[in-house]
């Protein structure tokens, strides 16, 4: 707390609340930070009258660096110094939303502000005014809470659940990021009020399932999303995942659990968001394409294809990026299998080189995932598809240092080809391009513009043009 008191902000906003003799503090996310030792840069001031008329002044003392907006409706306002945010607030009676669209309309003491604040841990203040600088107001004891890593809600939380469902997935992803436990009563209640998330934006939630994605171990929030019931209502595709089923005594894996499993592992090695989804994405279209052979046991052919094809639907509906973005998981997921097939099999140059062009610079990351995705009971098993996976990551680079066939271009354009032989845009032209493509990747050509022209003559003179 020492370096906390230290900040210049504080000083500066202490001093304005004198001048103004407003009773202030900082509370919320910054002082629970503070006491987790957790990097900050949003500061909530929260003030016992006007917070627009203290953010002006401490503006005004600030001078040239400092940017103030203020939101007279909500009766909130913003000061911006570099890459630091202090937002001020009049203490206030209502739930406390950030993003809420509503205008407040009744003044609160610091009590009241802080009985509809979501949390215990988040709603601890420490009080700014010079005689008692520091002072730490706690009426819910989140100190004991966050000593004993525990998420509870300072009222019953049918009534902070109810003031903004959102607190159920904020309640979750905390749990994820910081590594808390819901408490009993709190868990109890996000499952008795689930569905009041259906009146929530999909763009909140989404925000937070990025924060759980984004979280050290993401599998903590998806089994709670799981368990409370939350999981059914706002990503139901990927609770399809969930259940292992056994027939003529063969089973298959819980693809939920898997899934989590992958996702975990990965988390260890990036913290590309995007890469991030792929995994939890990665097996989505294994529930529609589970088959049960008396033969082959079951099996779940091209669920990378069907998986590929839901990701534009999953991604609308959560309102999440269509954009590239989007385009990157999608490609990841319809490759994902590809290098450990490779691993299965004898590892041949063609295999590698076609796995090279369809992933282009994106390999690294696909190998990453790919990884991931070796996970078995059977140590043994998993030491050697390691193993293997070791020899096809040496292979790419050698092919690769070779062929330079990552983001190959044909050395023979459309254009050429319609040049040298007088034709029109057509399908001919197309299949010619696509011969001198797959001799260049299985090895019959080397990749260079000379050896392409000549097989360009051959294959146009077997094709009768
Ligand atoms: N808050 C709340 N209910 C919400 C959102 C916010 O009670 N639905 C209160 C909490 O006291 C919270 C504070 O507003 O600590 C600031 O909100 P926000 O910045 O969204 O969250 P932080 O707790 O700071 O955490 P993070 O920045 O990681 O989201």
């Amino acid at each position: 707390m020492k370096e906390f008191l230290h900040n210049k902000i504080f000083q500066i906003i202490s001093d304005a609340a004198d001048e103004q003799n407003q009773e202030c503090y900082v509370i919320g996310g910054f002082v629970r930070d503070i006491f987790l030792k957790r990097p900050s840069k949003d500061i909530d001031i929260v003030v016992v009258g006007s917070g627009i008329e203290l953010a002006k002044r401490v503006s005004e003392k600030l001078g040239k660096k400092a940017f103030l907006t203020v939101f007279k409706n909500f009766g909130t306002a913003q000061v911006k110094m570099g890459d630091l945010e202090v937002e001020f607030v009049g203490a206030r009676k209502e739930s406390y939303q950030r993003d809420s669209r509503n205008p407040i309309v009744e003044d609160g003491t610091l009590e009241d502000d802080q009985n509809r604040r979501d949390f215990t841990i988040n709603a601890m203040a420490i009080c700014l005014n010079k005689d008692r600088f520091g002072e730490l107001i706690d009426p819910f004891d989140g100190m004991t809470d966050l000593k004993n890593f525990v998420i509870r809600t300072p009222l019953s939380p049918d009534i902070t659940f109810s003031d903004d469902p959102l607190r159920m997935m904020r309640g979750i992803r905390f749990s994820a990021q910081l590594g808390f436990f819901l408490e009993t009563n709190t868990f109890d209640a996000i499952t008795r009020n689930k569905e009041r998330i259906e009146i929530i934006s999909k763009e909140r939630i989404a925000d937070e399932l990025n924060k759980i994605m984004l979280s050290r171990k993401p599998s903590v929030g998806f089994i709670l999303l799981e368990k409370t019931g939350l999981l059914e209502i706002i990503f139901p595709e990927v609770l399809a995942l969930k259940g292992a089923e056994t027939k003529d005594g063969v089973g298959h894996k819980d693809n939920f659990y898997h899934t989590l499993a992958v996702l975990d592992g990965l988390c260890e090695h990036t913290d590309n968001l995007w890469l991030r989804w792929a995994a939890l994405l990665h097996d989505i279209g294994k529930p529609t394409t589970k088959r049960f052979d008396a033969r082959l046991g079951w099996t779940f052919h091209n669920h990378n294809y069907i998986g590929e094809k839901m990701i534009p639907e999953i991604f609308r509906k959560l309102k999440l990026p269509g954009n590239d973005k989007m385009k990157y998981v999608q490609k990841m997921v319809s490759l994902h299998m590809r290098p450990i097939v490779l691993s299965e099999d004898e590892i041949t140059d063609s295999a590698v080189r076609r796995l090279l062009f369809d992933a282009g610079d994106d390999i690294d990351d696909l190998m990453m995932l790919c990884e991931a995705d070796i996970t078995s009971k059977n140590q043994d098993k998993v030491k050697r598809f390691k193993a293997n996976f070791q020899l096809v990551r040496q292979k790419l680079k050698e092919i690769e240092e070779k062929d330079r066939v990552r983001n190959f271009q044909p050395p023979i354009s459309g254009q050429e080809i319609m040049d040298t032989f007088k034709l029109p845009a057509c399908a001919i032209v197309g299949e010619i391009k696509t011969k001198i493509k797959d001799a260049i990747l299985d090895g019959i050509i080397p990749n260079e513009y000379e050896a392409a022209r000549l097989y360009m003559l051959d294959v146009a003179k077997g094709l009768g043009v």
